[in-house]
């Protein structure tokens, strides 16, 4: 088993370790409890990891109290699964010394963090993602909410995880789109940090699709070192923490104006595509990397297609309402070059001309990359 630790600065209370290996589900609740002894532990699922028997693997012949989020996916994300979730755990008695363990994608973790940030005013959460997007980012940094019947997240709170157990084998119960639509994080890092990350990911695409242990391993601990240093730095996203949105800006504009029909991988897929059309525009980035970004998700099957229901408008509104925004337009995150985010004065992300973001927009909606 890989071990990365994480170290919050300032927040000494908050380091914690991500394991990563192979096969190990079946370990991890004998480890968490060798790690708590007497901690009373509450676990949040939802019901495709129950399909996908990770449950199962986990407990073994064990039994724990548990919440299964029905149905699984967005839709269960909101307010109200928080409260049921909470009223579970009252009634079981738990107190503040007991530890949610969330089992699942990005969404059961979202909703797991956030409930371990509110109950009885907190506690301790441990991350175990079985997804490639929750394996890749979610799980790592803290993030934590549920949307509102207005926005995404709308709800949250940073909870950084007291440890987090990646068991790359989960990943093979995924549905294909699911996979490789995941994927497209490890891509997003490595287009912000590491180059030759992304040549290995361009050259191994064939082992990671076939889903063999070795390449999945190393692809989780690359993503949580990533993931790590930069989370370390700026835990609070205050500045450089953005560039881990690389993508998100248009990409999420995109997954929202489809009603979450588009799946979030792919919407930063089209995002990214989006920041190397700007990047270009604006002198940074040549036309091969895109060629070469164009080709991987091709062999991926993400289609870049904006659907035809979505305007440029609806794309230019939602931007202008993002979180990150400031006097209602976007800072973007680009690259100078792979492996290497512009940072102009300090700032790592960057108020760019509307004409450029719009022209963007004409070229995505027209397909003209
Ligand atoms: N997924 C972006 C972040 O964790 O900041």
């Amino acid at each position: 088993m890989r071990k990365i630790q994480v170290k919050i600065p300032s927040c000494p209370k908050s380091s914690y370790c991500i394991a990563v290996g192979a096969g190990s589900l079946p370990k991890i609740l004998a480890q968490i409890r060798k790690s708590l002894p007497g901690k009373e532990l509450f676990l949040i699922t939802d019901a495709n990891v129950v399909k996908a028997k990770h449950l199962k693997n986990l407990l073994g012949k064990e039994k724990l109290p548990l919440f299964i989020i029905t149905p699984a996916g967005e839709k269960s994300k909101n307010i109200k699964t928080v409260i049921k979730i909470i009223e579970e755990m009252e009634k079981k008695a738990l107190g503040r010394d007991c530890v949610v363990i969330a089992l699942g994608g990005g969404t059961v973790g979202d909703i797991a963090g956030f409930v371990a940030a509110i109950y009885k005013r907190g506690v301790p959460v441990i991350q175990i993602p079985t997804t490639t997007v929750s394996q890749a980012d979610s799980s790592v940094g803290g993030k934590t909410g549920v949307d509102s019947s207005v926005s995404k997240n709308a709800f949250g709170s940073f909870k950084n995880p007291a440890a987090v157990f990646i068991d790359v084998s989960t990943l093979k119960t995924l549905d294909k789109e699911q996979f490789n639509t995941g994927l497209v994080e490890s891509i997003k890092h490595a287009l912000i940090a590491d180059e030759e990350y992304l040549k290995y990911l361009q050259k191994n695409l064939k082992v990671i699709l076939a889903r063999k242990a070795k390449p999945l391993e190393y692809i989780a601990v690359k993503n949580c070192r990533i993931k790590a240093s930069v989370v370390e730095a700026d835990p609070y996203e205050k500045n450089k923490r953005r560039v881990l949105n690389y993508g998100h800006t248009i990409g999420h504009a995109v997954e929202s104006a489809s009603n979450y029909k588009i799946l979030h991988g792919q919407a930063v897929a089209i995002g990214i595509i989006a920041a190397n059309i700007i990047e270009q525009k604006l002198g940074f980035g040549g036309k091969e990397r895109l060629a070469g970004l164009k080709k991987l998700f091709g062999k991926l099957d993400i289609s870049l297609k904006i659907p035809k229901t979505i305007t440029k408008r609806q794309i230019l509104d939602i931007i202008s309402r993002d979180k990150k925004a400031v006097k209602k337009w976007p800072r973007f995150v680009l690259l100078e070059k792979t492996g290497k985010v512009l940072c102009k004065k300090g700032q790592f992300a960057h108020k760019t001309e509307r004409k450029i973001v719009e022209e963007t927009i004409n070229i995505l909606i027209k397909q003209k990359f």
